[in-house]
């Protein structure tokens, strides 16, 4: 099945412009949002309007094209973009693409790198869109062969066997159809019938409010629980699989997701279910050797205090609320990416997965 909503899509060619689905406004409401510059997808990425690691990705290769004008230059815009949100490495990862556009000799005498004719040549302006189309469609294809690996590792689940997630890994996540939740759709796909589990993903309920929507659009069996709620689902037998994204995977297979991911494999570990991690190569940092160099993002009290506009708590509260945590690898059965499964987890395996 085809996604029937479109998370990120640029409209028009070199003058266009960028439209995101508001996911701040789901599941209440369809609201597409217009980014005409790059002060717009700056923050539609900081409040999440656009989110997950894969799609802040795109969408910022798309912001760079709206921000390069004469006057602000690819690493300014570039610089700007990367403090919008700190911890997903494929914003970071999408920018340095898109800076190496800029670094291409100028006026290269034929440029078919950038898919122009022979004897064509192309603008910066052209050249950087056609960089940021590229960045989509590469998501789309690796989201797609995340779904074909994983669905082929999970292939001996029995009909119906309950797998647990957490937060939102589906084609609202991605420029694809997803990573976790792509896995469980081609798994649906192949007549599998999986029982999801969505933890509701406090305290933004991306699991709540995002993945039931897109489960339930699909028509596949679902049920939403507390994140609190895990522990006991899985003594009572109902989970075989757990499967998550990833925001940031160090060299060693430390994995950053959505908070709460490490109690979630901590459980799984206790009561022996495989906890797995499906991502593309493009969330991997190479460049740090443990989750202890990756930054966390810490996000404003409000959000556990008075989420939705509704006050839970008595005002004026200390309130700590970081948006991520580590999962240590050696919590984690095997990374599903786009080049194959990593499995077991460890440094050598990583790199070889990562290096072909
Ligand atoms: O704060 P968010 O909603 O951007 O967090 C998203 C997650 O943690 C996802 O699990 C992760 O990006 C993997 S999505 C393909």
């Amino acid at each position: 099945m085809i996604s029937p909503f479109h998370t990120i899509r640029w409209i028009g060619g070199i003058d266009g412009h960028l439209i995101l689905l508001d996911q701040t406004r789901l599941p209440v409401e369809n609201v597409y949002l217009d980014c005409r510059t790059v002060e717009d997808v700056w923050q539609a990425i900081r409040r999440l309007a656009v989110r997950g690691a894969p799609a802040i990705g795109v969408t910022a290769a798309y912001g760079v094209c709206l921000g390069v004008k004469p006057g602000r230059s690819i690493d300014e815009v570039c610089d700007y973009l990367a403090t919008s949100r700190p911890t997903a490495v494929n914003l970071f990862w999408a920018l340095e693409r898109m800076r190496r556009v800029g670094q291409v000799p100028r006026d290269p005498p034929i440029d078919e790198a950038y898919g122009g004719s022979r004897g064509t040549r192309h603008t910066l302006q052209e050249r950087l869109l056609a960089e940021a189309r590229a960045i989509h469609d590469e998501d789309r294809q690796q989201c797609a062969a995340m779904a074909r690996f994983g669905a082929d590792l999970l292939a001996d689940l029995p009909d119906g066997a309950g797998i647990l997630t957490h937060c939102n890994t589906g084609a609202l996540a991605t420029g694809g159809d997803g990573t976790a939740l792509a896995v469980i759709f081609e798994l649906a796909r192949r007549g599998k019938r999986p029982y999801v589990w969505v933890d509701e993903t406090r305290p933004l309920l991306q699991g709540a409010r995002l993945t039931m929507w897109e489960l339930q659009q699909r028509g596949i069996d679902a049920t939403l629980i507390c994140d609190s709620a895990a522990a006991q689902v899985m003594r009572e037998g109902s989970v075989q699989a757990v499967i998550t994204g990833a925001d940031r995977i160090a060299a060693n297979g430390d994995t950053a997701n959505k908070i709460g991911t490490f109690s979630v494999a901590t459980l799984a570990q206790v009561f022996g279910i495989p906890f797995y991690v499906a991502a593309p190569a493009t969330t991997f940092d190479l460049s740090i050797a443990s989750g202890r160099e990756i930054p966390i993002e810490q996000r404003p009290g409000e959000e556990v205090t008075n989420g939705f506009d509704k006050p839970t708590a008595p005002a004026d509260v200390n309130v700590y609320n970081p948006a991520f945590d580590v999962t240590p690898a050696e919590l984690i059965a095997a990374i599903i990416t786009d080049r194959g499964v990593v499995r077991p987890v460890s440094e050598d395996t990583i790199h070889a997965a990562t290096s072909v």
